[in-house]
């Protein structure tokens, strides 16, 4: 894979961090985007800042993506910048489809006219499929998305369906499944699990306070699903693939198993639910189908429920007694 070049958005990300990572390891040449901040946000890329080059830019902005792109001159380009949490999407609406949703069409536009022949991947989500209309999801289930996010994501995967048709450029949309890592952020679901029960196993906190108990979701691990981006971009024709595990859990079940990997009895005293955690539109169970992916990139899945819910808990116990002021 040598002289082979990628741009990745969001590379501060966790996808983009272990994306990043995989793409160096097989000796890319990575560029990330990163937008300007006032401190910088490089944490989750510290230990290969220095095999990667930073570029400045923004989804917002055009000019900024049309420089990018010429920097880079990529053979790849993969768009995981995004306003990613769903909750924020409902009070930030329309920050999230100039990012989300139209940050993606001006990476389209740039890239089209700059690197006509790179291939592009799409991070789409699971969020699309919103109020399921039939379990388990694959390519070709209806949308119903439930959020500002959950359109916006719509919006952009069909700007690249769109490119594909129009202009026969390389598109690909991977339609992903939650997955997580240690270093999710701290403001979803499992990580404020994780992060929560091992400050309670650490005596640093009395109670975890959480929305929707009942929410389903088919939760897979970060790193096996870079991996499944790279694939998508190495097919000879651009589509379209699901990436999950098939199996899905509710939030419950995941602070169940939280406890138990930190060894934490008698945890129900514990628990608290808010309502102020809770959606006005909620997307009650997803679970996906990956049957495409494992036929036709090879893809599957190597972490299951219990050995990510176990990965995340003892992440968080270590950091916590040892650097308890980072986030990962
Ligand atoms: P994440 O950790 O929230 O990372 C999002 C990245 O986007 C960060 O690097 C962030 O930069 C960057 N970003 C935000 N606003 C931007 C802007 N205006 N211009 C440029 N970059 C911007 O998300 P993730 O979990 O890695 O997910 C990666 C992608 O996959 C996202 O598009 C997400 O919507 C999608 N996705 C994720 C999942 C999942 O379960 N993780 C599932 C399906 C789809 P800062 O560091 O500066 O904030
Ligand atoms: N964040 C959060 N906080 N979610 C909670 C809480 C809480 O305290 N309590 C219950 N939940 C429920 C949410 O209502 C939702 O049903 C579920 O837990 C998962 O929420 P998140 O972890 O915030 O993730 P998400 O499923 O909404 O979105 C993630 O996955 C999508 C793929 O389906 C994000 O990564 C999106 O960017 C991604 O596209």
């Amino acid at each position: 894979m040598a002289d082979r070049t990628a741009l990745i958005t969001g590379i501060t990300g966790q996808d983009g961090s272990y994306l990043a990572e995989l793409l160096v390891s097989k000796g890319y040449r990575v560029t990330g985007l990163v937008r300007r901040l006032s401190s910088p946000n490089l944490s989750k890329i510290a230990t290969i800042v220095d095999q990667v080059k930073l570029v400045d830019g923004d989804l917002i902005d055009q000019s900024s993506l049309n420089h990018a792109v010429k920097v880079a001159q990529p053979d790849e380009i993969y768009n995981l910048g995004a306003q990613s949490f769903v909750g924020a999407s409902f009070s930030q609406p329309v920050l999230t489809g100039e990012i989300t949703g139209i940050g993606t069409l001006r990476l389209l536009e740039a890239a089209r006219t700059n690197a006509p022949q790179a291939h592009f991947y799409q991070a789409s989500s699971s969020e699309m499929f919103g109020h399921v209309e039939r379990e388990p999801q694959d390519e070709s289930t209806v949308f119903h998305p439930r959020s500002p996010y959950g359109y916006a994501k719509v919006y952009a995967y069909w700007a690249c369906v769109n490119a594909r048709e129009a202009y026969s450029f390389y598109a690909a949309n991977g339609i992903l499944f939650n997955h997580e890592s240690p270093r999710r952020g701290l403001e979803f679901v499992t990580r404020k699990i994780s992060d929560g029960v091992a400050r309670i196993a650490l005596g640093q906190a009395e109670s975890l306070t959480l929305g929707n108990l009942d929410a389903r979701r088919d939760w897979g691990y970060a790193p096996d699903y870079v991996d499944l981006m790279w694939r998508t971009l190495q097919q000879k024709e651009p589509s379209d693939y699901v990436g999950a595990t098939g199996e899905s859990h509710t939030v419950r079940e995941f602070v169940e198993a939280a406890f138990e990997a930190a060894e934490v009895d008698d945890w129900e005293r514990r628990l608290k639910t808010d309502p102020r955690f809770e959606r006005p539109s909620e997307v009650y169970a997803l679970r996906g189908n990956p049957d495409k992916a494992r036929r036709e990139l090879g893809w599957t899945p190597t972490v299951r429920f219990r050995d990510l819910v176990r990965i995340m808990v003892q992440a968080d116990l270590e950091r916590l007694r040892h650097r308890p002021h980072e986030s990962h």
